[in-house]
């Protein structure tokens, strides 16, 4: 892939579908290095559309305007930045050859419905994953649960992140509740659930899987160190990395790694998810693209998870490696409200080996993710405490 000039007839045009705090890292990555980048989400002044060269609204599940907008900008490239895409189009448009999808369009169509990823990674592939079941009604949910799955076990819909419907369950009373809240917290109402038999695990990681090219032009695997998350309600609240793991189960984590992003294919960051019990280790789901524990990497790595899919993506060469301990932990807004503030960050900035990404969302909600600390420590305890204590002393305000 030849780097150009921004543009100019030369330039390597770029175009992210999903433009929120992730996307926005990865248009910062493609920048330095020259490329031209068109950012695109359903609300205007995502956090991407104010780094990038263009900016678009559109609804992306609309697979006509998204023809429409690809047509109109000639991207070479296309990167989903989120699940809810209009896939099939994608896969029409790279069948088209009007441009690459990243890191494929069939890995957008597997992996934005939790049925067509888990059946890949449990029924083909032979991975470990939580015991599990899909049903279509309530009746279907109850039979699933009392035919084997259990309790306690999760209900999650099928189209669905960062927590959004889910539910764990305790007993059979809580299963209706599972399924009115699955069916209003779905992306698309499609009525559909998964449930999934509780691991107990003792912690979960993801594990940052990069494909990109080598030296030769071959694409080969390569793992970042692993990342530790701490989740409440489904959402992350805190990361860090290294999370310290025995070497049988590191080594499993990357075998099944490397099981799924080898068959997914294609150049990129996959974030994999994985539970970790002792030497035993379970699939849970993967991003194909970077992950949000994954903000961590942008004070732990040489080159963050940002700068690794950029780079992979262009089909250069990348460096996992990892510089030192460190933590992220999340800010969230506290309060619907639009253009709010920020108080306390030059406290913030006070605590050692710190610092901070605030997203410039245009509007907060309670539980928005607004902005992030990020610290590092000679110990992963040292660096989580500085974290958490940075992201305390910012105080999103009404202006
Ligand atoms: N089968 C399970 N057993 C135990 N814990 C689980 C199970 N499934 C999910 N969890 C917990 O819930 C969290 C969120 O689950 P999952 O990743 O499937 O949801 P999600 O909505 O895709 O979240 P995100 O988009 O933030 O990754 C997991 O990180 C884990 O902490
Ligand atoms: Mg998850």
């Amino acid at each position: 892939m030849k780097l150009g000039t921004p543009l100019s007839p030369s330039a390597l045009r770029v175009m992210l579908l999903g433009a929120g705090e992730l996307g926005k890292e990865v248009v910062i990555a493609l920048q330095r290095l020259g490329v031209e980048v068109i950012a695109v989400d359903r609300y205007a002044n995502a956090p991407g559309h104010q780094v990038a060269h263009r900016a678009h609204v559109i609804p992306m599940t609309d697979g006509t305007a998204l023809r429409a907008l690809v047509e109109a900008e000639r991207p070479h490239l296309i990167v989903p930045e989120i699940e809810a895409i209009a896939t099939d189009m994608l896969a029409e448009i790279e069948a088209a050859g009007l441009a690459e999808v990243i890191p494929t369009a069939r890995t957008t169509q597997l992996t934005m419905n939790r049925e067509g990823i888990r059946r890949l990674a449990a029924e083909e592939l032979g991975l470990p994953t939580s015991p599990y079941c899909f049903a279509s009604s309530l009746e279907e949910l109850q039979a699933a649960i009392d035919g084997g799955i259990g309790y306690p076990c999760i209900v999650k819909p099928v189209m669905s992140s960062s927590g959004k419907g889910q539910s764990t369950l305790r007993g059979p009373d809580d299963v209706r509740k599972a399924w009115d809240y699955a069916a209003a917290g779905g992306r698309v109402n499609q009525g559909r659930v998964i449930v999934e038999g509780f691991v107990d695990f003792e912690f979960e990681i993801t594990l940052l899987t990069v494909r990109a090219c080598d030296a030769s032009g071959a694409v080969q695997t390569y793992f970042c160190e692993p990342i530790g998350h701490l989740q409440v309600s489904g959402d992350y609240v805190e990361s860090w990395q290294p999370q310290a793991m025995r070497p049988a189960a590191l080594k499993r984590a990357q075998e099944i790694a490397a099981a799924v992003t080898g068959n997914l294919g294609g150049r990129g960051v996959f974030g994999v998810e994985l539970f970790v019990r002792g030497d035993e280790v379970w699939f849970s789901e993967v991003s194909p693209r970077p992950h949000d524990t994954g903000l961590v990497t942008l004070c732990t790595q040489r080159l963050s998870e940002f700068e690794l899919h950029a780079r992979a993506i262009l089909g250069l060469p990348v460096d996992v490696a990892l510089r030192e301990p460190g933590a992220s932990a999340v800010i969230y807004g506290g309060m619907d409200e639009t253009g709010i503030a920020f108080e306390g960050v030059a406290d913030a900035l006070t605590v050692p080996r710190s610092d901070l990404r605030l997203f410039g969302k245009p509007e907060s909600f309670l539980k928005r993710r607004m902005g992030v600390a990020v610290a590092n420590g000679t110990s992963v305890d040292e660096a989580r405490d500085r974290a958490r204590l940075a992201a305390s002393k910012v105080r999103p305000v009404k202006d």
